[in-house]
C-alpha cells in the first residue's frame, strides 16, 4: 500500500473507534442528561406559604413595618422554613432569602432583575436608572458616577458644608427643640440641589420643588389608589408638578447650553442633555437621584445622633475626634478633604448606625427565568426578596448584635464578604454611598462641634418603618448650643 492509502486507513480506523466510543457512552449520555432534566423538573419550590388569598402576606409585613416588628416576623419565618422560603407580597409570589450568600445571589445572579413597585414607578418614573438594564443601565450610571465619584465629590465638600452651616443657622440655632428627622431630609434637599443640579439658594424652581417633593415622596409606599381624597392621588399630583418644574430646568439648561453658556462638567442635567438622554429619562433620573438621596441621608444622619444620645461613651469619642478638627483649624475656616479623612471614628460609628438600621430593609428583584437557588426552584416570574436587617443582626457575623459598637468597623476586612451590605452590592452597588458619607461627617462635625441633643421629654426613640425607617416625632430632641 501507498502512503496515501495508508493514511486514509488510519483515519477511517480513527472514525471508527469515535464513532463506537460514542455509541457506548450515548446511553450513559443519555441517562445524565436524562437525570438532569428530570432532577430539574423534581426540585421544588421554596417550603412556606402564600398566606391569604389576594392580600397574601402584604398586610402582615406592612402592619409589622410599621410597627418596626418586621424583623421578627421574618426571623420567625426563616427559623420555621429556613432560609429559603416562599411567602406572597404585592400579589406576587416571593422567594425569601436569607443570609450573606442569599445577598451575593439577590446583587450579583443575571437571572434577576430589579423592580419598582406600582406606586413606585408611578410617582417617580418608569426610566429611572433601575428600570433600565444591560448596556443601557452602564451608560445612564456612569452619567451619575461622573458626578457622585471619589473625585467629583471631594470638589463638593465646600458647597455641601456651605448648605450645612446655613441649615444650622436657620433651622437649629435659636432654637430650644429640633425635629431632627424633617430637618435632614430639607439638608438633604437642598445639598442635591445646590450640588448635583445647580440650582442655586435664591433659585424659585427650587423652592418650588421642594415643596412638591416633600409631598410625594409620601406617597411612593402609598396604596397606589388614584381616586380623590387619597394620600396616593394628592401625591401624584405633587409628582405631577415636580415634573413640570424639573421640565423647566432642563429647558433652561438646554437655552444655556446652546447659548454656550454652560459645559457638561456644570451639573447632572446639562451632563445628560449633552450625553443624549431624552428630557423624559432626563425628568425620571433627577426624580429618582432625589428620592435615592434622600431619606437614605436622612436617615443615616438621624439615627447617628439617636444613637450617639444613647450611647455616651461613643459620643465622647466623636465628640473629641471632631473638637480635635475643629481646633486646627481657624474660626470659619473650611473643612478639607484631610479632615474627612481624619474622621475615622466619626465614620465607623455611622456604619454601625447603617448596621443597627440600615435604609433600605431589603432589595426587590424579579426572576427573569427559572433559577436555582439553595436546593430550590424559583420560578421565572417570581419575586425574590432578602433582608438586610438579618445579616446584619446575625450574631454568628455581629456578636451582641443589639449592642451599639463602632468599634467593629474599625477593621472592615473582619466581615464576611456581603455579611454587610447597607449600600447594596454587585453592578447595582449604591454609586452615592461616598455622597452620603461626605454629606453625614460634614453634617455631623458642625451639629456636635456647636450643639448639644438629648430626646425631649415624651420622644422615646422608637422608630416605624414605611419601610424607610422614621423615628417617633421626627427624632425631636432638645438642643443647646456650644459657646
Ligand atoms: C446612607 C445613604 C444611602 C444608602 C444607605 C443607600 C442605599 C442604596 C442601596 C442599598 C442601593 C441598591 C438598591 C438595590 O440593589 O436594589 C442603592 C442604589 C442607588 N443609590 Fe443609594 N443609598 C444612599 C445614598 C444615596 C445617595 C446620596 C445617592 C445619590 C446622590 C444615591 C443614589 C443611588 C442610585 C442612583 C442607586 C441605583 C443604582 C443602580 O441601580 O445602578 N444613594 N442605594
Amino acid at each position: 500500500m501507498g502512503d496515501a492509502d495508508s493514511t486514509t486507513t488510519t483515519a477511517m480506523a480513527a472514525a471508527l473507534a469515535i464513532a463506537a466510543a460514542l455509541l457506548v457512552s450515548l446511553p450513559v449520555l443519555y441517562s445524565l442528561l436524562l437525570d438532569k432534566t428530570s432532577r430539574k423538573k423534581k426540585k421544588a419550590i421554596p417550603p412556606g406559604s402564600f398566606g391569604l388569598p389576594v392580600v397574601g402576606h402584604t398586610l402582615t409585613l406592612l402592619r409589622a413595618l410599621r410597627a418596626n416588628t418586621a424583623e421578627d416576623w421574618l426571623s420567625r419565618r426563616a427559623a420555621a422554613y429556613g432560609p429559603v422560603s416562599r411567602l406572597s407580597l404585592f400579589r406576587h409570589p416571593t422567594a425569601f432569602l436569607v443570609g450573606p450568600s442569599a445577598n451575593k445571589f439577590v446583587f450579583t445572579s443575571p437571572a434577576l432583575t430589579t423592580m419598582n413597585s406600582e406606586a413606585f414607578s408611578r410617582m417617580v418614573g418608569r426610566r429611572t436608572v433601575r428600570d433600565v438594564a444591560g448596556d443601557e443601565h452602564t451608560r445612564v450610571r456612569a452619567m451619575m458616577v461622573q458626578f457622585l465619584k471619589l473625585d467629583a465629590v471631594k470638589r463638593h465638600v465646600a458647597a455641601m458644608e456651605a448648605e450645612v452651616r446655613r441649615h444650622l443657622d436657620a433651622h437649629w440655632r435659636g432654637r430650644a427643640a429640633v425635629a431632627v428627622m424633617p430637618s435632614m431630609k430639607a439638608l438633604t434637599f437642598d445639598v442635591m440641589s445646590t450640588v448635583l443640579f445647580g440650582m442655586g439658594r435664591d433659585s424659585a424652581v427650587r423652592r418650588e420643588l421642594s415643596a412638591e417633593f416633600q409631598q410625594l415622596v409620601q406617597g411612593i409606599w402609598a396604596v397606589p389608589l388614584d381616586l380623590p381624597f387619597t394620600r396616593f392621588s394628592r401625591c401624584l399630583a405633587a409628582s405631577r408638578r415636580g415634573r413640570r418644574a424639573v421640565a423647566g430646568v432642563i429647558g433652561e439648561r438646554r437655552a444655556k447650553l446652546e447659548r454656550g453658556e454652560s459645559s457638561p462638567a456644570d451639573d447632572i442635567v446639562t451632563h445628560m442633555l449633552c450625553k443624549g438622554l431624552p428630557d423624559e429619562e432626563i425628568t425620571d433620573n433627577v426624580m429618582f437621584l432625589m428620592v435615592a438621596a434622600h431619606d437614605t441621608t436622612a436617615a443615616l444622619i438621624t439615627f447617628l445622633l439617636r444613637h450617639l444620645d444613647a450611647n455616651k461613651d461613643a459620643y465622647a469619642k466623636v465628640l473629641q475626634e471632631q473638637q480635635e478638627i475643629a481646633r486646627s483649624k481657624a474660626p470659619g475656616e473650611a473643612l478639607s478633604w484631610e479632615d474627612l479623612c481624619r474622621m475615622r471614628y466619626t465614620w465607623a460609628a455611622a456604619m454601625e448606625t447603617l448596621r443597627m438600621v440600615p435604609p433600605p430593609f431589603s432589595m426587590l428583584r424579579r426572576a427573569l427565568d427559572d433559577v436555582e437557588y439553595g436546593g430550590y426552584l424559583i420560578p421565572k416570574g417570581w419575586q425574590v426578596m432578602n433582608a438586610t436587617t438579618m445579616t446584619h443582626w446575625d450574631p454568628a457575623i455581629f456578636p451582641d448584635p443589639g449592642r451599639f459598637d463602632p468599634a467593629r468597623f474599625e477593621d472592615p476586612s473582619a466581615i464576611p464578604p456581603y455579611g454587610f451590605v447597607p449600600f447594596g452590592g454587585g453592578a447595582r452597588i449604591c454609586p452615592g454611598n461616598e455622597f452620603a458619607k461626605v454629606e453625614t461627617l460634614v453634617a455631623v462635625h458642625h451639629i456636635v462641634t456647636r450643639f448639644r441633643w438629648k430626646l425631649a421629654a415624651g420622644c422615646d426613640g422608637s422608630f416605624s418603618r414605611s419601610p424607610m425607617p422614621y423615628p417617633s416625632q421626627g427624632l425631636l430632641v432638645d438642643i443647646e448650643p456650644i459657646h
